[in-house]
């Protein structure tokens, strides 16, 4: 055959491969105002950087009459390319073939590629839009999901992974990108669950929509499982770059550098953020906005647990992790879900290289009995654990309180932080001036012939022995007191002499965090 006829065929093969499901089920897709898996990759990649592995392998399904049918590229394609100009590789099932479901090959596809990014060190990014496991290849399906998990595992810590939703996820399509590190959802047309509608109205009875069950809004508000929620594919899109602009390709590596820039000190001034009565809240994120390099805060999880602040910026051109407490959701307190939104990022920035910067202002952890039976104790110590465990630098400024747990908790001296700044309105202490007062004075403000004007007495002296930054300094536990408006120097300062930074721990196999 000559080389005309051969490449003829082989643009026969590639036409068939590449026509997905058909253009009936790429309509349907369409019409959902989903994009189809290619165009995903496509529009996601840098342009014309898209090079695809494996078009043309065949699905391993025997039974329930799977030998006659033929679904191209075994409803996955794979392939690498780059963002900004950096290699990541890609997967995006393609949910025109066999709602995307997981069978062995296409299984194979997907660990192909991981071992790919594993071996190259480069992120790996995975668009999910799956039915889950294909119900007619049996436990060859439950075994491709097994082999995913493992390698999610193996990956976890080396290369950024990130997971995109991008239509009803369900079963083994979920776990997976659970064990990644960022989860983008998309309005509308995300969905995870792990046994959909259907099932839920057999096994209980009950009945609820897709979406009021796993839609993105629930995933991004409620449950956590998404740490990105945007509007349409595009804008989600949009994110994924902004995300790969802060963190590094791999743990090796550190973020790349930027032009410095000063905040944009005409929207953002500590004077005019920070108020005056220690009692009312402020946006802890316009803080962050005045400290920041052209005031731009990329949080990260903004929709969930909103008592805590997560997210990148960068200081002096560098990337930046930040870890706030919100005054403006429930003061500020550490709670179950806050709790687990601050460790999980601690720990991807300590994996990744990026230095961390907490700011402090919260009453402490969240007293009630709804939290402890939610166990309070165990997620709260999770913070503890990560702070403890992390030897990126860590810097910290303690704006207002720092009250009883939450003192040690947000990454204080004693977990080991780099340095500790504090604000002259700083007040630290084993809990407020009201309920200490309350207790250490009880039996005299009981006793007393005008016990609320002893009370306001009592609550006086104490604010004044303990609510401050000055029995802190005075043992040493800050180091210094310092003036708002000197915060950002002194942290690109700090960041700046401690970019060497080596801190050994004990060797072991690995903790046991409080999972
Ligand atoms: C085989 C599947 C499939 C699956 C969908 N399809 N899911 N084929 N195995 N798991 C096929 C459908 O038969 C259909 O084929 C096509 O994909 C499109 O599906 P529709 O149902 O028409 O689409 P839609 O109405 O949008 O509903 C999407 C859906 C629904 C919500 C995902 O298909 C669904 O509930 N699927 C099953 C989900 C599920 O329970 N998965 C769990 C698997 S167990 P045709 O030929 O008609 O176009 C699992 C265990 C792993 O994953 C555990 C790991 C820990």
């Amino acid at each position: 055959m000559s080389l005309h006829k051969k490449t003829s065929e082989l643009k026969k093969r590639m036409q068939d491969a590449l026509s997905g499901g058909g253009a009936k089920a790429i309509e349907k897709q369409k019409a959902t105002g989903k994009m189809t898996a290619r165009e995903r990759i496509i529009t996601l990649l840098d342009p014309k950087s898209f090079y695809e592995y494996d078009l043309f392998v065949e699905h391993a399904g025997k039974d329930f009459d799977m030998s006659d049918k033929y679904l191209p590229g075994d409803g996955v394609i794979t392939g690498t390319g780059t963002i900004n100009g950096y290699p990541v590789c890609i997967f995006a099932q393609d949910f025109t073939v066999a709602g995307g479901s997981l069978g062995w090959m296409h299984a194979k596809k997907i660990t192909k590629i991981m071992d790919h990014a594993m071996k190259l060190k480069v992120p790996l990014i995975g668009i999910n839009d799956s039915g889950g496991a294909r119900i007619q290849e049996g436990v060859n399906s439950l075994a491709g999901y097994g082999e995913i998990f493992y390698r999610n595992t193996q990956a976890s810590g080396i290369i950024p992974q990130i997971s995109v939703i991008l239509g009803p996820c369900a079963g083994g399509a979920v776990y997976s990108p659970a064990l990644t590190d960022f989860v983008f959802v998309v309005d509308k047309i995300s969905k995870m669950f792990i046994t959909g509608p259907e099932v839920i109205k057999t096994v209980l009875g009950e009945e609820i929509s897709m979406e009021d069950l796993g839609g993105a809004r629930i995933q991004a508000e409620i449950t956590g499982n998404a740490h990105f929620f945007s509007n349409s594919e595009q804008e989600c899109f949009d994110q994924i770059k902004r995300l790969f602009s802060f963190i590094p390709w791999n743990n090796i590596k550190k973020a790349d550098p930027f032009p410095k820039k000063p905040p944009r000190s005409r929207n953002y001034k500590i004077e005019n953020i920070f108020p005056t009565n220690p009692r009312q809240p402020y946006d802890v994120r316009d803080i962050i906005r005045a400290i920041v390099d052209d005031s731009d805060f990329f949080e990260v999880q903004e929709m969930f647990a909103q008592n805590i602040v997560i997210g990148f910026a960068r200081m002096a051109g560098h990337t930046v992790g930040f870890v706030a407490n919100q005054p403006m959701v429930l003061a500020g307190v550490l709670d179950v879900d806050s709790s687990d939104k601050a460790a999980r990022f601690i720990r991807f920035c300590n994996a990744f290289n990026i230095p961390l910067v907490t700011l402090v202002d919260l009453p402490g952890y969240l007293p009630g009995i709804d939290q402890e039976h939610a166990g309070v104790i165990r997620h709260g110590a999770k913070v503890l654990y990560s702070y403890s465990e992390a030897t990126v630098p860590k810097i910290t400024v303690i704006l207002r309180k720092a009250y009883g747990g939450g003192y040690i908790a947000m990454c204080s001296s004693h977990l080991r932080a780099d340095f500790v700044f504090a604000w002259p309105t700083a007040e630290i202490a084993v809990m407020g001036p009201e309920g200490a007062a309350n207790i250490i004075f009880r039996n005299e403000i009981k006793n007393a012939e005008k016990p609320e004007e002893v009370r306001k007495q009592k609550i006086k002296e104490y604010k004044e022995k303990f609510a401050n930054p000055y029995v802190a300094a005075a043992y040493g536990y800050i180091d210094a007191v310092i003036e708002p408006s000197e915060t950002r120097n002194l942290l690109i300062h700090s960041l700046e002499i401690s970019s060497d930074k080596s801190e050994i721990r004990l060797n072991k196999k690995h903790g046991i965090p409080p999972f």
